[in-house]
Parts: C-alpha cells; structure tokens; sequence
C-alpha cells in the first residue's frame, strides 16, 4: 500500500511504527533515496530486507537515527566524527564509525563488522524515526545491483508486495548518501554521494582524504557493477550512434542526436545538483524506451559530479 505522507502524516506515522514494531519491512522516504527499512535491532526483519533485494549478506546497512543522542548508543565518537555530525546531520551523509562495546546490533545489520554506518536523514523518515524510538536499518529500496528508487512508484514496481510505502514525492537530493569512513586517521571517502567532499571541507574545515588504494572493498556499494539498468551504458559519450538512447547534460550539441531513439538531459543549466536529482528516474526513462544502449554526455567531476560520474562508470561496469 503506498500512502502520501503530505496529505496523511499522522496515520501514516501510526501504522509505519506498528507495522515496524511487529517486524515489517517497509519503504521510507528520504532526501536523498527510498530506503527499504524495518528495525535495526530486530534480526529477522533485517533478514528479510536482505532476502528482499536479493542482497548478498556481507554487505552491511545503514542505521538510520533520529538524533546524536540515538546514534550515540549505537556508535563510538571522536572529535572529527563529532564535528562532522554536529555541522552536517540531519543530511546526506553516512558516517561510517565504530561500533559501541556493549550495543548489541543484530550481525545481520553490520555484516559483523566492528563499524557501523550511521546516517540522520532529513524531513518525515527523522521524524518517524524519533517516534518509532529505534534506528532503523535501511538499504536503497531497489532490488540489489540495478537502478536505485527516488519516488513511490519506483519502489512499487521492484516490491510490489509491500505492507507499505511511504510516499513523499520525488527525493530531493536523488543521490545515495556520501559515505567517509572516520577514525584517529582522518576522515575519508568510501562513497562519493549527495553531498560533495568540497561542501563538507568547506564547512568543517575537515580535509576528506581519497579512498584508500590498497584497502579491500569498504564500502560493497563500491563494487564495480551497480544501479544497473537492462541497457548497457555509455558513458562519456561525444557522439550518438543509431538507436541509442541519449541523455545529455547542459546545452553542448552532440553529432548524430538525430540518430537517438530517445533523448534525455539531467540539467538544461548543467546544474549539477539537478543532475543529481534527476539521475536515477532519467536512467530507468532511458532504459524503459528499449534501446539496447544508453550513451550519457560527459559530465564534470567536481562537487556532485563526482557521484555523478561513479554511478554512470558501475552502471556501465561489466557484470555478472
Ligand atoms: O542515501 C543513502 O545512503 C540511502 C538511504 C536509504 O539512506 N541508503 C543507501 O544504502 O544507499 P545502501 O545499502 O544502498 O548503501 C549503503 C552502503 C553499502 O555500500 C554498504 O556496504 C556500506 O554502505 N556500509 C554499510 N555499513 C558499512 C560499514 N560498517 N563499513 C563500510 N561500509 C558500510
Ligand atoms: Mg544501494
């Protein structure tokens, strides 16, 4: 059942909390993406999202809070981590910390890591979390490798059987959260995402440092292949070929336009926060015209560019 949040607010929240206390899985809107959600601490409701998305079980969620203080009785602290929460939540931004001694998450939330990843959205979820009293654990609410959900109906067409989906239009940002990870080393990125490395340096005065080369994956959103659509993906590209399907970014003309079947443009201006929030919803249009290819116009790598540029290079990663 999807409800719309702007014209049932005070139902919805009701069931959403019933629905989670009694183990459900449910799709939650957030400023950034849909998440599939149900209770952090509750083992076989995280189970279930799991076996929803078809998502391998090494690969950790996020622990959606309402505040610093619910974070806190999940995750240790230091100076940096504080900072950074204190200056940029609630917001896009996923911290990835460790874990508190004593907090007794389900391995099924963190993959049995040490760490845990910690995010305060914003708007109605904040707030149904606050009431629900609980984190809640919440990956994208997409089936596992293919294109990420940003409205109601992208959600109803991937889990058509849920109990609910929680309807709050179209998502703000469109972008999955940055992730850094922060420890005595420094702060540093895992997954560029909706809130740029230069945004959060600028207001913390924190530096994000690179992800680190050597490390084994981190972050598994960071696998090569994801937010995949049937199409392959072309990215980068300064010419059209016949039958492609084009998405375009800003006004630059591109040689053989005419030979698209379909033709997109994430921002007309080359905003690239509208890109963002145009991402995902223009893939699955593209994707849904049928051509077998989609070529995507080259797009700067700077601010949200750069989490732009990382979902079209896994969209167009080899797979499985
Ligand atoms: O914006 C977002 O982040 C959305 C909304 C719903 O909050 N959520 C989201 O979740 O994108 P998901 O599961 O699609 O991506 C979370 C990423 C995964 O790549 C996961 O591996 C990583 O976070 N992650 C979770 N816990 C981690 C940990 N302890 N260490 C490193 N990476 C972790
Ligand atoms: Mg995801």
């Amino acid at each position: 059942m999807i409800i719309d949040v702007t014209t049932d607010a005070p139902h919805a929240l009701d069931l959403a909390c019933d629905l989670l206390s009694k183990g459900k899985v449910i799709a939650v809107p957030t400023e950034t993406v849909y998440g599939l959600a149900a209770d952090a601490f509750n083992p076989l409701a995280v189970r279930r999202i799991f076996q929803m998305k078809g998502r391998p079980a090494h690969n950790p969620l996020i622990c959606h809070c309402a505040d610093i203080g619910m974070a806190r009785t999940i995750a240790e602290f230091n100076a940096d981590s504080m900072r950074l929460a204190e200056a940029l939540w609630p917001g896009p931004l996923t911290m990835v910390l460790p874990k508190r001694s004593g907090a007794t998450l389900p391995s099924e939330t963190t993959a049995g890591l040490a760490t845990v990843a910690i995010r305060i959205p914003t708007g109605y979820t904040q707030k149904l979390i606050g009431r629900y009293g609980r984190p809640l654990a919440a990956p994208s609410a997409n089936l596992s490798g293919r294109v990420t959900a940003t409205s109601a109906t992208h959600v109803a067409n991937d889990f058509p059987d849920l109990d609910l989906i929680l309807n709050d239009g179209p998502s703000r940002v469109g972008i999955e959260s940055t992730i850094v990870k922060v420890d005595r080393d420094g702060c540093r990125l895992l997954r560029p995402g909706g809130l740029s490395c230069e945004v959060i340096s600028e207001i913390t005065g924190l530096a994000v440092l690179p992800p680190a080369p050597t490390s084994t994956v981190l972050a598994p959103g960071m696998l090569a292949s994801h937010y995949a659509p049937s199409a392959l993906v072309r990215p980068n590209a300064t010419s059209v070929e016949p039958g492609e399907a084009y998405i375009g970014f800003g006004q630059a003309s591109v040689p053989g336009l005419e030979r698209a079947i379909a033709s997109f443009n994430l921002s007309i201006d080359g905003r690239l926060e509208e890109a963002a929030a145009n991402l995902y919803a223009t893939l699955k249009l593209a994707d849904n015209t049928g051509a077998s290819v989609i070529s995507v116009a080259p797009i700067p790598s700077s601010g949200l560019g750069l989490a732009i540029n990382d979902r079209f290079c896994r969209a167009a990663a080899p797979r499985k």
